[in-house]
C-alpha cells in the first residue's frame, strides 16, 4: 500500500486477514467489476441470484467433506455475527443454553460474541454479558498451563456431573488463535475437544474468521487437526476483501425456523462475486501452501536475525502467515510464574517498522505479541524485506 505522501509500506495486516490476495488484486478488480457490468442487484436480503448459487457452490467445493453436505447462513457481514448466528443455531438444536470456550479466544465484540471472548478488558464497563458461558483453559506456550492439563479441566468440565456446568449446546474455538497471540491448538486438546463434545452432546463450533481459507498453511486450520466440526464460522478472506460473512453447518443441526436470523445486509452481490473469485484463485494456485512455506521461511528469518541469548524476544511462532513475536520482560516474572508480557517493546518494535515501511499488528497479553498476517500472495523478497526490517527495529530496541 502506499500512504498519502506516495510512501510504500509492506502490509502485514491486510485488513486483519480480509485480504489474501493483499489489496485490489486483479482478480478481485476484475469481479466487481463484471458484477457491475451485468448489472446486478447490489443487495438482495435473502433472494437466491445466479451470484449467489456461484459463491455457494465455489465455497462448497473445497469445505471439509462434512460440512460440504451441510447448509449455509449468510449472516450480516461481520464475524461477529456469524458467531452469533452459530451460538443461536446450537442452541436451538440442542434446547440447551450453556457454552464453552477458551481463554485467549476472539470471537467478536457484539454482546455474544464478547461473552465468549476471552480479553476481560472490553467486557469491564459492561457488567453480565450472556449468561451460562465457561471460560476454560487453552494450551498456549507462553503459560503454564499445557495441553495435558486443559485436557484434563476440559473432560472434568463436561463428564464431571458436579462440575457445576450442565451439558453445554455449544463449545466454541479458534483452531488458531489469531488476536489473541497466535496460539495453534495441539492435536491431542483437538482430539479431546471433538471426543468430548460428541460424547455430551454439544455442537462443535470452529471459529475460522480468521484462519479460514489458506491462512494457516492449510485450507482450513481444522483439518489437519482433526477437529471435524459441527459448524464452522467464516468471514474475513472469503469475501476476498469486501464483507461477508457466514455459517456453515451439518445439515441435522438444521432445526431452526425461517427468519431465525434475519438481517438487512445479508445479500451484498459484490461481496459474494468478489469471494467466488478468492476462493477459486486461492484453490487454483495453491495459496495455501504457498503461505505454509512463506509462514516457515517468516518464522525461520525471525529466529535467525535474534542476537543469541537475547531473551526479551519471548517466543517466535506461526501457524502458515499467522505469524507471531512475543515480547517479554525477562526480569520480571508474572503471577504464573512466567516472564511478564512486554507490551511496550512490542509497540516500539511496531512503531520502528513502521517508521521503515512495514505495517505489523499487535495483540495477545499486554498487546505484547507482535502480528505477522500478510496476504497470501507475498513473496520471498517481501518476507526477507520484513525480517530485515524486523531486524533494524529490534537492534534500535
Ligand atoms: C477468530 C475471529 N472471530 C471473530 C472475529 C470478529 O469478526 P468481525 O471483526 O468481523 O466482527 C474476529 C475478528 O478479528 C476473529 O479474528
Amino acid at each position: 500500500v502506499r500512504d498519502t505522501d506516495g510512501r510504500e509500506y509492506v502490509d502485514c495486516l491486510a485488513g486483519a486477514g480480509a485480504l489474501p490476495l493483499g489489496h485490489n488484486h486483479p482478480v478481485v478488480v476484475s469481479a466487481v467489476e463484471r458484477a457491475l457490468r451485468d448489472d446486478v442487484p447490489l443487495t438482495t436480503l435473502d433472494l437466491p441470484t445466479p451470484t449467489k448459487d456461484e459463491f455457494v457452490e465455489q465455497l462448497f467445493a473445497v469445505l471439509p467433506p462434512r460440512l460440504a453436505e451441510g447448509r449455509i447462513q449468510f449472516c450480516s457481514p461481520s464475524g461477529a455475527d456469524a458467531v452469533e448466528a452459530a451460538l443461536k443455531l446450537a442452541k436451538t438444536a440442542t434446547r440447551r443454553s450453556g457454552v464453552v470456550t477458551f481463554g485467549g479466544g476472539y470471537h467478536g465484540m457484539t454482546h455474544g460474541a464478547l461473552a465468549v471472548t476471552g480479553a476481560v478488558g472490553p467486557k469491564a464497563p459492561l457488567g453480565p454479558l450472556v449468561a451460562d458461558v465457561h471460560h476454560l483453559p487453552f494450551p498456549t506456550a507462553r503459560t503454564p498451563i499445557d495441553s495435558e492439563l486443559c485436557t484434563r479441566v476440559l473432560q472434568w468440565a463436561l463428564h464431571d456431573d458436579h462440575s457445576g456446568i450442565t451439558p453445554p449446546a455449544a463449545a466454541i474455538v479458534e483452531p488458531v488463535q489469531g488476536e489473541g497471540g497466535v496460539h495453534a491448538m495441539p492435536e491431542d486438546f483437538a482430539h479431546a475437544l471433538r471426543t468430548s463434545t460428541r460424547t455430551t452432546g454439544s455442537v462443535l463450533i470452529a471459529d475460522e474468521v480468521q484462519t479460514g481459507l489458506g491462512r494457516t498453511g492449510t485450507l482450513w486450520a481444522s483439518t489437519p487437526l482433526g477437529l471435524d466440526p459441527d459448524v464452522m464460522v467464516l468471514s474475513k478472506a472469503i469475501g476476498g476483501g469486501l464483507p461477508l460473512a457466514v455459517i456453515v453447518y451439518r445439515a441435522e443441526l438444521d432445526l431452526w425456523g425461517p427468519g431465525a436470523h434475519s438481517g438487512t445486509f445479508r445479500g451484498n452481490q459484490l461481496a459474494m462475486a468478489a469471494g467466488t473469485a478468492t476462493i477459486a484463485h486461492v484453490v487454483a494456485e495453491r495459496l495455501d501452501e504457498h503461505a505454509a512455506a512463506m509462514g516457515a521461511r517468516l518464522v525461520d528469518g525471525l529466529r535467525q536475525v535474534v542476537p543469541a541469548g537475547y531473551d526479551a524476544v519471548g517466543d517466535i511462532r506461526g501457524s502458515g502467515l499467522m505469524v507471531g513475536v512475543e515480547m517479554v520482560d525477562p526480569d520480571k516474572l508474572s503471577p504464573l510464574g512466567v516472564p511478564e508480557a512486554d507490551g511496550k517493546a512490542a509497540s516500539v518494535l511496531q512503531h520502528g517498522m513502521l517508521r521503515r515501511g512495514v505495517i505489523v499488528e499487535v495483540g495477545g497479553r499486554a498487546e505484547a505479541v507482535l502480528r505477522f498476517l500478510p496476504p497470501l500472495i507475498v513473496e520471498p523478497a517481501q518476507i526477507d524485506r520484513i525480517v530485515d526490517t524486523f531486524a533494524d527495529a529490534l537492534r534500535d530496541l
